[in-house]
């Protein structure tokens, strides 16, 4: 009798879960993005959220919860119900390096559940105007005979910024001064007002800022040049060899999502991925779409744990205080 119910109750959930993801979606869908509107993040999450509307036949919103490098905006995600209408949208710094420098209260892998990688690019290393300097070679001699160090805008400690300007001091052995800012979209208003002297930070971020001369581009942490800024210099040829980072990002979903409605997100965000529109947009901003065999939720599980192993020592060492 116990197991006849057993049986019954067990068929009544995955029932229950099969009919949630035959209905989903039924209602908007919201993508948590973790850091301040107009910045790198919540400018591709717009465009892609945009074109997973047609997919998913149902409107998906952007929410901006900032603060910490983005580990609020993944808490507040993850924490939500696991039904697929909730979404952390994140990359790099919120999804690996956060792990290193944060006690976070949640775990970056058991407790969510990978739904896709989206695009990547460089970091470039960028200047206000006003720094005399011409090449990577004269900004790096510029630091050093500085007396106190220079102010690096980040979008707070554990962020892509952040990371790659502990990176950068690693390098060169120049110490920097963050200045944490809840996204790289505010940062870089004070870096073209000059209030801040350098930043380290996501190509697609400074693209057209550099283009405008606006802010000055020294060099991309790539082996190739972007086609996107072919007179960039890389790091190798600008001086900095080796000094190579790439910023990916992704989308995931509170652990215990089922499934199959897994499967529907990360369909929308391929053919996102895959639309005309959608990937002049990004290729504009030197994103590159990832390969179509890197476009599995497992790909991206498999890709975030590589990464923690890859970044986490050097975070680590680096003994980043949070307040
Ligand atoms: C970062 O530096 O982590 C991101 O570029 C921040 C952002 O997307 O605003």
């Amino acid at each position: 009798m116990r197991r006849t119910i057993l049986a019954a109750l067990t068929a009544m959930l995955a029932f229950g879960g099969i009919a949630h993801a035959q209905n989903f979606p039924s209602r908007p869908i919201t993508i948590v993005v973790p850091f301040a509107a107009g910045g790198p993040s919540d400018v591709m999450a717009r465009i892609l959220a945009e074109r997973m509307k047609t997919t998913l036949g149902e409107t998906v919103l952007i929410e901006n919860v900032t603060g910490a490098g983005g580990s609020i905006g993944v808490g507040r995600a993850l924490r939500s119900s696991p039904d697929g209408y909730t979404i952390s949208f994140g990359h790099l710094g919120t999804h690996v390096a956060n792990g290193a420098v944060y006690k976070l209260g949640y775990d970056l892998v058991t407790d969510l559940e990978p739904v896709v990688l989206l695009p990547s690019n460089p970091m470039i290393v960028v200047s206000k105007n006003a720094i005399p300097a011409k090449s990577l070679k004269e900004l790096i001699a510029w630091l050093k005979e500085r007396g106190a160090p220079a102010a690096t805008g980040t979008a707070g400690a554990g962020s892509g910024s952040h990371i790659a300007g502990l990176y950068f001091e690693n390098a060169t052995g120049i110490k920097l001064q963050y200045v944490p800012y809840r996204g790289t979209g505010p940062a870089m208003n004070d870096l073209v007002a000059g209030q801040i002297d350098v930043m380290f930070d996501q190509l697609s971020n400074s693209i057209n800022q550099v283009r405008a001369g606006k802010i000055r581009g020294y060099a991309v942490t790539d082996t190739k040049r972007a086609d996107s800024a072919p007179d960039i210099p890389t790091t190798d040829e600008a001086g900095l060899p080796g000094f190579h980072m790439t910023l990916w990002s992704g989308l995931w979903v509170p652990k215990g999502t089922p499934k199959d409605i897994v499967a529907k997100l990360n369909t929308a965000a391929v053919d996102a991925l895959n639309d005309a529109a959608v990937r002049t947009q990004l290729e504009k901003l030197g994103l590159a779409k990832p390969p179509k065999d890197r476009l599995s939720p497992q790909a991206l599980g498999d890709w975030q744990k590589a990464e923690i192993a890859k970044w986490w020592p050097m975070i680590k060492a680096a003994n980043v205080k949070v307040d």
